[in-house]
């Protein structure tokens, strides 16, 4: 894989709200990225029109995409993920899968790609999110389980699961911990334009322990999925998670 220069980078939900930011991102290094690809739904009506503006280096919006290339970032729907596991299979190339609220059977054909390419399952690309959750599994493990934990996560009207993929991740992480989170301990607020709002909060006799993360702008995942991808496109076939790349380093964007 071409991990050394510039990378050949595919995303999938290009004309989306995170897609079009890391198609900008990416567009403005071009010592480092070389945007081969835009792809959003089959019947789209931004087909055909420039993945972001100024024009003059974004490629056009396309169904599909066929061809060389290192790196598939997919932000989009679990329809749309399944098109990006097919093109980075053909291709060979990595894949960072941002899409949440994706089905189980989806989640499979992944782990069974991931013998082949580098797969990266990111719910949440923000780094910030990241050491949260390794701090949410360190606190739990101190606390133990007399601290029962609530999570809360807040987010705009339009997205579209609930609970989000992050807090999910933050209930893994809590358990990993040695924390039992049922389901019921997980709640979902939605309204307004909020970028993405997680709160893990142990609640033990006479105190409270929070944990919170506040996204303020979409930039945040655009940087933090090319941060990821640059790392995931150096790693071989495996199926990897954002605490990974913490662990690994990579190159900030
Ligand atoms: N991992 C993270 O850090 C993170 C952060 C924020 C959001 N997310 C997740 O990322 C996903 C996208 O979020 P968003 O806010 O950018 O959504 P959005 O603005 O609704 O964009 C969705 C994109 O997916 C495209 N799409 C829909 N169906 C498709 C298909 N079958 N094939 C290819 N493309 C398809 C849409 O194309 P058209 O609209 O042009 O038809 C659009 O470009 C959601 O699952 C969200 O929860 C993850």
């Amino acid at each position: 894989m071409n991990a050394g220069k510039y990378i050949n980078l595919v995303v999938t939900g290009a004309s989306g709200r995170v897609g079009r930011l890391i198609c900008e991102l990416a567009a403005s290094d071009e010592a480092r990225w070389e945007l081969v690809a835009a792809v959003a739904h089959p019947r789209s009506s931004r087909l055909g029109q420039p993945s972001f503006a100024p024009a003059d280096h974004a490629p056009v919006i396309t169904p599909n995409f066929g061809g060389p290339c290192d790196l598939v970032i997919d932000f989009s729907t679990p329809a749309g993920a399944e098109t990006a596991i097919q093109i980075a299979l053909r291709e060979g190339a990595a894949l960072l899968v941002g899409t949440t609220g994706l089905p189980e059977a989806t989640r499979q054909v992944l782990e069974a790609a991931a013998r082949r390419i580098p797969i990266l399952l990111a719910p949440n690309t923000s780094v910030g999110v990241a050491a949260c959750a390794s701090i949410v599994e360190q606190a739990a493990r101190l606390l133990g389980p007399a601290y029962r934990v609530e999570i809360v996560e807040a987010h705009h009207s339009r997205k579209k699961d609930a609970p989000s993929g992050t807090a999910l991740m933050l209930a893994e992480a809590a358990r990993r911990g040695g924390a039992p989170v049922e389901a019921g301990q997980i709640h979902a607020l939605r309204g307004g334009d909020v970028v993405g709002e997680h709160t893990v909060r142990f609640a033990g006799e006479g105190e409270y322990v929070e944990i919170l993360h506040r996204a303020t702008s979409r930039t945040l995942f655009a940087r933090g999925a090319l941060r990821a991808g640059r790392w995931l496109v150096a790693q071989g076939p495996g199926f990897y998670t954002m605490a990974d790349v913490l662990r690994g380093g990579g190159n900030v964007v």
